[in-house]
């Protein structure tokens, strides 16, 4: 079961007279109970395709299925099943976190919703903040403020667009883990975006680059870190750098920089490099201090396809 189905969807906006394509030709489904990350440099069209996903912005073209259904003609059924969740999310500043809560409890037509409410607060520790006005809060009780309006109809269907921009490293490891359990226990299928890779390859299963509003590609953060034929390796002697230095020139080997006894260098990730070099080492009776070979993160990935024509 396909819960995202996007088809050719095209969105251009008007700025200073200028046509700005948003999102240009993308295609792309997402599979119920998976949580697919989509990225992309800055601009790349991220937001724009949630937002039509979201029912927020309409289309210019293509077509768009969520949860089996065309959402223009059956708005209601994906609406109540359906939410999203961004840390940018215009909460009303006057009201409490627990009145904001209320008004999106009514809208999704949530069922016992201040039991709901308690929940959510509970979970994102929010309980003793519950009566504050929101233009009192910190950036990232307002963050959690979003993430429980997004989760207030325990939907089926989750878009969190940046969700957890500005939250501390205590409650981001928590947020994940809520989203994570949050996953396991209904089954629902979530679209997401950030860019911090890690929570990317922590939480994604498959994943998809956008840039100027096309889509480049779609893998796993594995099968997207072979993409990176290269490692880098760091390695530091007791003395006799500059013996290493001549060793790797040798080898044929692209020394990228280094500091006292360490250099830093860059070998195929499928050659024997890094034995040899340990091998003529020893012969030359250098002794090592630290080795650290450093394989390709989901970071590299990103500034791979952000540089690709630059
Ligand atoms: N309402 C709008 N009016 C004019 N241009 C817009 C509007 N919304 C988005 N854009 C433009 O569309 C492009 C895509 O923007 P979008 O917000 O979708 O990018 P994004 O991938 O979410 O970026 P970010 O990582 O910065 O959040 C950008 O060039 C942006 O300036
Ligand atoms: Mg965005």
């Amino acid at each position: 079961m396909r819960d995202i189905v996007v088809s050719k969807l095209r969105k251009t906006f008007k700025s200073k007279g200028k046509e700005v394509v948003a999102v240009d030709n993308l295609s792309f489904y997402v599979t119920r109970g998976e949580i697919f990350g989509l990225l992309g440099a800055n601009g790349a069209g991220k937001s724009t395709t949630i937002n039509m996903l979201a029912g927020l912005v309409l289309q210019d073209s293509g077509t768009i299925k969520l949860l089996g259904k065309d959402p223009k003609k059956d708005w209601e059924f994906v609406k109540n099943r359906m939410n999203v969740s961004t840390a940018y999310f215009p909460l009303t500043d006057v009201l409490t976190i627990r009145q904001n809560l209320r008004v999106y409890a009514k809208l999704y037509n949530v069922k016992n919703a201040e039991k709901k409410i308690d929940e959510l607060l509970e979970q994102f520790e929010l309980t003793k903040l519950a009566d504050k006005k929101v233009v009192t809060l910190s950036s990232g009780e307002r963050t959690r403020t979003a993430l429980c309006k997004g989760l207030i109809n325990d939907p089926q269907l989750l878009f969190l667009d940046e969700c957890t921009v500005g939250l501390d490293p205590d409650i981001a490891e928590k947020t994940r883990r809520i989203i994570k359990d949050y996953q396991k226990k209904t089954g629902c299928t979530i679209l997401f975006t950030s860019h911090y890779m890690h929570e990317v390859e922590e939480l994604c299963d498959r994943i998809a680059f956008m840039d100027e509003g096309k889509l480049l590609t779609i893998a796993t953060a594995a099968q997207l870190k072979k993409q990176v034929k290269k490692h880098q390796v760091e390695l530091t002697l007791e003395d006799g750098s500059d013996e290493l230095k001549e060793l790797l020139q040798e080898e044929g080997l692209t020394v990228l920089g280094g500091r006292d006894n360490m250099l830093v260098f860059e070998i195929d990730a499928k050659s024997d490099d890094v034995n040899t070099i340990v091998q003529r080492l020893v012969k030359l009776g250098l002794s090592l201090k630290d080795i650290h070979i450093r394989k390709p993160t989901l970071d590299d990935i990103f500034i791979h396809f952000a540089r690709r024509k630059k």
